[in-house]
């Protein structure tokens, strides 16, 4: 009896390994296919390009465009998670590559191995292979990347630097001796916005502070959040608050932005979506209208991360979501979405003809810097992590202690595996 029912359950896992070990990609098969992102409104235009091409190739195929509002994926996250936990997963959905997709849907076992899908479009071979080991474990290939983009940038308009009599500063000790006179002059240092946008200007502050190697050892469980240098990350980060909008909470990433563009601040750190907000969007010059540079301190360094589309386990419209995926990765589909959504494609043979100068020396710094991995956008860390860590911001921005902060950190890293005790 009980070696029947052994024998009946070794069957049905090989058969399942069977089912999902084999993906064949077909073209769409009609129906629906649902996808599942934050790029709603001012972050739809690539999103909605990829859609319209999608449409063209597979006719017959109606994509219902899933958005949930929110940078950084806030708020999408949130209801992703009640749709996987639910049983009612879209088709397929933005994840970002690292773990975000690794330490969070695919330990979870929620998601489909793309191994088969990768060796037919020989995408080995055209993905970067850091790339490809943030979207693999030894069991497979989990997800489709579909862009790269940078976060340590800093962003201002060049005419009203010019006018302030001020130079996008190298580092955070030229930025704190230039913050008192734009903030004597009405001007905003440094623009920041809702609570995720704190985490996003910390990472960048943190690997100024750090450098990537120890960086990437707060991840690896090498150095302590409690350690005097990661609580120095929290001191230099409580100076640099001072200079920015007291607002901040109750502002969008874009409204940030925009703070730079009508001149109400001298500078923002964001990642380079800003500059498809800007160029796409504003329809604004790179170059002239807006410029950038490396957030301070972190020359010579790409804080990277990827968007990425997967095949959640059990969705509605497997075949669909195939063709998709298969858009997403092609040099058509890279090519199309990447111009419009500031971003540079993840593969190595992309156009760049198609690319404005911005993106032009975005891809020059993926090829020559040193790269690390962002926080605020799932590389380094899984979702566990990065919801207690939205709360040690929380509270830091209360209450500027940085001891205290280290010390949740710490507690957070533990709970969520990063760190041993
Ligand atoms: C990031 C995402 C970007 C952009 C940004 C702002 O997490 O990777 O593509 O959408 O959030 O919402």
């Amino acid at each position: 009896m009980k070696s029947s029912r052994w024998l009946r359950l070794m069957a049905l896992s090989t058969m399942s390994m069977l089912l999902i070990g084999a993906v064949t990609v077909s073209a769409a098969v009609g129906g629906r296919l649902e996808i599942f992102s934050w790029w709603a409104g001012d972050e739809g235009p690539a999103l909605e390009a990829l859609i319209k091409l999608y449409e063209k190739s597979n006719t017959g195929t109606k994509v219902v465009n899933s958005t949930v509002t929110g940078g950084s994926g806030v708020n999408a996250k949130a209801v992703l998670k009640t749709r996987m936990l639910g049983g009612d997963p879209p088709d397929t959905f933005q994840v970002h590559a690292g773990q975000e997709l690794i330490g969070t849907w695919v330990v979870a076992e929620r998601m489909e191995d793309l191994t088969s899908l990768y060796e037919k479009e020989g995408w080995r071979r055209v993905f970067p292979e850091g790339l490809l080991k943030l979207l693999s474990t030894d069991r497979g290939i989990w997800s489709v990347p579909v862009n790269i983009h940078r976060s340590n940038v800093m962003w201002y308009v060049p005419g009203n630097l010019a006018k302030w009599g001020v130079k996008a500063p190298t580092t955070w000790a030229e930025f704190l001796a230039i913050a008192p006179a734009l903030s004597a002059k009405g001007i905003v240092p440094l623009s920041l916005g809702e609570n995720w946008t704190a985490n996003h200007l910390w990472e960048s502050v943190a690997v100024a502070v750090l450098g990537p190697e120890k960086w990437d050892a707060l991840w690896n469980g090498k150095l302590s959040f409690k350690s005097p240098e990661a609580v120095e990350v929290w001191k230099a980060f409580g100076e640099i608050l001072k200079y920015t909008n007291t607002d901040a909470p109750s502002l969008s990433w874009q409204q940030a932005t925009d703070m730079v563009v009508r001149g109400q601040a001298a500078f923002n750190i964001m990642g380079d979506w800003a500059a498809g907000y800007m160029a796409t969007t504003l329809k604004l010059k790179p170059g002239i209208d807006f410029g950038w540079t490396a957030s301070p301190g972190t020359g010579g360094m790409f804080m990277m991360l990827s968007d990425s589309f997967g095949l959640p386990v059990g969705c509605a419209a497997r075949e669909n979501a195939l063709a998709w995926l298969k858009m997403l990765g092609s040099k058509e589909g890279q090519d199309t979405f990447n111009p419009l959504k500031g971003s540079i494609s993840a593969r190595t043979d992309s156009d760049m003809g198609k690319y404005n100068t911005y993106l032009q020396s975005a891809a020059r710094d993926w090829k020559s810097n040193v790269i690390a991995g962002s926080l605020a956008h799932g590389v380094v860390a899984n979702e566990r992590f990065m919801n207690d860590f939205a709360t040690v911001m929380e509270i830091f921005l209360q209450s500027c202690n940085a001891q205290a902060a280290a010390n949740a950190a710490q507690a957070v890293a533990i709970q969520s595996g990063i760190a041993s005790r």
